[in-house]
């Protein structure tokens, strides 16, 4: 395990030798900068040697960034697909850019937008404080007013514990909610899938006293109903999780209050 970790953080160093030919791959990319509010958004192409770049999407931005076009703007920090920081929209699929391979095809361009339907901070930066404040607005921590009966832990059972597996996973990323055209529309009522999902893994957490005022908050007609069970969140989100699963059960549980 270790060995394997290890051997991922060996920064790349490029495969081609003198005789290989450069594999020319074209990247076409949304830039727009506030700085400069007169020049209306554009996609600006840069062209990368695959033979001399890492396997991901991210590998190919950085090195856009490192060796071409220092302006160029986005968000990353862990990656590998922990942090949700490099969320875009890549090839027309929301995803994480350092999840995402190259499409090793050079006779296509990849096109890469910052997540749809939000407000630009800057080139693939969007901009997410609508998004924690909804996220803030579910309340997501434990509350509860008794005492563990050891003064010390709260503990839950192996069963409860597991049946938090597929919801504490999310990183937040916005891939989901982004994806969600009644998310489009609806943004500023309308909790959407990520945030939803998380009122779902609180709600069912065995050890939390709050579920009443919980179901109290979504009782209405825009912050859970809005979803249609279209099912894109499903579909695109970049660890392999369920949303609109997560959803549905939480309108089980009202229905049957
Ligand atoms: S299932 Fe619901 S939350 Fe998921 S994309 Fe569809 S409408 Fe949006
Ligand atoms: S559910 Fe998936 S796509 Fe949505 S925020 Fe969480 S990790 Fe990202
Ligand atoms: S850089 Fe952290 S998820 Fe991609």
């Amino acid at each position: 395990m270790i060995k394997s970790v290890l051997r991922q953080r060996i920064p790349f160093r490029g495969l081609a030798t003198s005789a290989q030919q450069p594999a020319l791959k074209k990247f076409q990319i949304y830039r727009w900068n506030p700085d400069t509010p007169e020049v209306e958004p554009q996609m600006k192409t840069y062209e990368v040697d695959l033979n001399q770049c890492g396997p991901m999407v991210l590998d190919a931005i950085l090195k856009i960034k490192n060796e071409q076009d220092s302006t160029l703007t986005f968000r990353r920090s862990c990656r590998e697909g922990i942090c949700g920081s490099c969320a875009m929209n890549i090839g027309g699929i929301n995803t994480l850019a350092c999840l995402c391979k190259i499409d090793k095809d050079t006779s296509k361009d990849t096109k890469i937008y910052p997540l749809p339907h939000m407000f630009v901070v800057r080139d693939l930066v969007p901009d997410l404080t609508h998004f924690y404040k909804q996220y803030k607005s579910i309340q997501p921590y434990l509350q509860r007013e008794t005492l563990p009966s050891d003064g010390r832990e709260n503990l839950q059972s192996i069963e409860d514990r597991a049946k938090l597996d597929g919801l504490y996973e999310c990183i937040l990323c916005a891939c989901c909610s982004t994806s969600c055209p009644s998310y489009w529309w609806n943004q500023q009522e309308y909790l959407g899938p990520a945030v939803l999902m998380q009122a779902y893994r609180w709600l069912i957490d065995s050890r939390d006293e709050a579920t009443k005022a919980r179901k109290q908050m979504l009782q209405n007609s825009m912050s859970l109903y809005r979803c249609h069970t279209i099912m894109n969140c499903a579909r695109t989100c970049p660890k392999g999780l369920n949303p609109g699963r997560a959803i549905a059960e939480i309108k089980k549980q009202l229905a049957f209050d």
